[in-house]
């Protein structure tokens, strides 16, 4: 059998420059040589370390497959050193995504995000690797159906024989820790059933439909629900193959000439447009966002990575760019007022429960007010109400 290739994505917030905001040159060169020694060493063969906004993000490839404990503890090493230097700079939030200071076999649930695939590989093998900021995996379920199951984005789905039988979305409900295999086109509408639900119905991984092959991977720890308490955003990264059976590589970037609204930005408590960027604009400085989306396209060639090429400085990406911002004007003249704001459930700042505690006494029964048929705590169950 053919040799198999890993590529692991695996992406933490270690500290960041002048606020929540950018990677610090010398944390990434920290990062750097810790897995330049991990490759002489030989468990890695590869790897190329990037950022998007305060997210440092690892790139690497090698033969030891999914979840292995040499190359995840490359990983811890390559953020704790880089928090080390975050740390003696006096950089913001130094260390905030290493929860643990026991590393045991696997970052995930400590903190780093990770999304890794498994491949055997083509004789040419072109993939897209994705990274975002201030916003939560789910902001990749609206790119990842277009590229996969809409038929207006991708050409492919109605004209490729080798595409044209559909894939299968794996969709994980990070509340309840399940998750569902779903085809389309077949299920495309229970698909977007659940999909359409980002915070809580996130789309991991995507098959091709006939012969299972991996087309697509994002990382789907929740920070905020893994510690407990708001500790840091979910910010995902995300592996997607493409050509030659896969959707084309401008099928795989057309959904982001659309900035759609995610949440995630300020405070991770507002929604606003995923603005598609080179990586020297990946610094969300505006209202801390708004939020980011880099692509980075390499060839993996016998393990290694040959590349990148830095997908969004295209300026067919302009008008993109020209429309998150009118958006983002739109959307921060709401202030404080939802849908800019998040729902109370999904804010991961707020003051409600001291302001409705300092105003319980003041709540009084109002008379003139037909009396609710149903509590809203029941309303929000979603179960149907019968008079
Ligand atoms: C962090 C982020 C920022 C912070 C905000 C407040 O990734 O998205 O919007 O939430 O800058 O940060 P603190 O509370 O640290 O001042
Ligand atoms: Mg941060
Ligand atoms: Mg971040």
């Amino acid at each position: 059998m053919a040799q198999k290739t890993t590529i692991s994505v695996i992406k933490a917030d270690i500290g960041s420059l002048a606020g929540h905001h950018t990677v610090h040159p010398d944390c990434m060169a920290a990062a750097s040589r810790v897995l330049a020694e991990g490759k002489k060493k030989g468990i890695i063969n590869d790897f190329y370390v990037t950022h998007v906004g305060d997210d440092l993000v690892l790139i690497m490839t090698h033969t030891k497959g999914e979840d292995n404990p040499e190359v995840h503890g490359l990983a811890w090493e390559a953020f704790k050193k880089a928090a080390e230097v975050a740390k003696e700079l006096g950089l913001y939030a130094a260390g905030q995504d290493l929860l643990s200071d026991a590393f045991s076999g696997n970052v995930r649930g400590l903190g780093p995000a990770a999304a890794e695939m498994e491949i055997e590989e083509r004789p040419s093998e072109p993939i897209v690797i994705f990274a975002a900021d201030k916003t939560e995996p789910g902001a990749f379920n609206l790119p990842l159906f277009r590229i996969f199951a809409d038929p207006f984005n991708t050409a492919g789905l109605v004209i490729d024989p080798r595409l044209h039988m559909g894939f299968t979305f794996e969709v994980v409900d990070v509340f309840e820790d399940k998750g569902v295999h779903l085809n389309t086109p077949e299920e495309m509408y229970d698909l977007l059933a659940l999909i359409g639900t980002p915070s809580r119905y996130v789309i991991r991984r995507v098959y091709r439909k006939d012969d299972g092959r991996i087309a697509a991977v994002v990382s789907v720890e929740r920070l905020n629900l893994i510690a407990g308490k708001y500790v840091g955003k979910d910010d995902p990264v995300m592996i997607v193959r493409a050509q030659s059976g896969f959707p084309a590589l401008g099928e795989v970037l057309e959904p982001f000439t659309f900035p759609h609204l995610v949440a995630g930005w300020m405070r991770g408590s507002h929604n606003g447009p995923l603005m598609p960027v080179p990586v020297r604009d990946a610094r969300p400085t505006r209202f801390d966002g708004p939020p980011r989306v880099i692509a980075l396209g390499f060839q993996v060639k016998n393990a290694k990575l040959v590349g990148p090429s830095d997908l969004f400085d295209d300026p067919a990406f302009d008008e993109a760019r020209r429309t998150a911002n009118k958006v983002a004007d739109y959307m921060r003249r709401h202030g404080p007022f939802m849908p800019h704001r998040l729902d109370p459930s999904e804010m991961e700042y707020t003051t409600l429960p001291q302001v409705l505690e300092k105003l319980k006494d003041r709540f009084k029964p109002v008379k003139d007010l037909p009396k609710p048929k149903i509590r809203h705590s029941e309303m929000l169950s979603g179960e149907e109400v019968h008079d």
